[in-house]
């Protein structure tokens, strides 16, 4: 159910702390298949939370802010000042790290994400995964909102305090990738001021959603 927007107005934008940190995970997997729910095709949670959240949550809190309301989390945007750095680290620190849970079964894993990962390899195979428009725009950021408080002004108001951020920490560029299928994304980010820089068909979620899907990566100024 979609909360109204004169109440989705009462919400505060905030820096993220360390006690959010199991709300964000959560609405990380709640969104992880392009703004809807991922567990019917990967079933680890704490897995696919830790792959894409820990860096943000664990490496470079102070780029992290939510949105609250009545005292819940309900969206988070985390993101990099600089993504050579966040990559290298996520290599050296993060993955090592989920490699090794992974292989002393420290994940509670099913079917689901071999077959996800079977999915994954055959998209390298096809050399689908692009490299980020990084150069002049070294920031990125990653953004969702939980069902239900979308479209009521809270994502602008989470982007345009990490503008703010961007701003006061002197980086001049930022870019973000998402999919032809994260309909409220593209429109939002091309408001944002955003361009399109590049696409590419992605075939991962071939078959999770009937179209076909291409991932778009857009940079803008900050
Ligand atoms: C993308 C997202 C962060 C945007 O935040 P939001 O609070 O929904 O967006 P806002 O209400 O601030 O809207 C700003 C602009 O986005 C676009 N937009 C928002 N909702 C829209 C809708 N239902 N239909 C079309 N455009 C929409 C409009 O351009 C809007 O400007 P307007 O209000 O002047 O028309 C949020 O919708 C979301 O989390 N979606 C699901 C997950 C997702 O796709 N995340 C991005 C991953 S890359």
């Amino acid at each position: 159910m979609n909360v109204p927007k004169e109440n989705l107005s009462k919400a505060i934008i905030r820096k993220y702390r360390p006690e959010d940190r199991e709300a964000v995970r959560r609405i990380c997997y709640d969104t992880g298949l392009m703004g809807d729910p991922i567990d019917l095709y990967f079933g680890c949670y704490e897995l696919f939370a830790d792959y894409w959240m820990n860096y943000y949550t664990d490496c470079e809190p102070e780029s992290a802010f939510v949105a609250e309301l009545d005292g819940r989390v309900i969206g988070y945007l985390v993101g990099c000042l600089d993504t050579s750095r966040q990559e290298a680290i996520q290599k050296t620190a993060v993955l090592p790290r989920i490699r090794k849970k992974l292989f002393t079964l420290g994940y509670k894993i099913d079917r689901r994400f071999f077959k996800f990962m079977w999915r994954y390899v055959r998209t390298m195979w096809r050399n689908e995964f692009a490299d980020e428009p990084t150069d002049g725009y070294p920031a990125h950021l990653h953004m969702n909102l939980a069902e239900g408080y979308r479209s009521g002004g809270v994502g602008s108001r989470l982007i345009a305090a990490f503008l703010d951020y961007l701003r006061a920490n002197n980086v001049k560029g930022l870019h973000l990738g998402t999919t032809s299928h994260n309909k409220l994304a593209v429109p939002f980010y091309k408001k944002w001021g955003f361009r399109l820089v590049s696409r590419y068909p992605f075939t991962m979620y071939e078959g999770m959603v009937p179209e076909k899907i291409e991932i778009l990566f857009f940079t803008r100024e900050v």
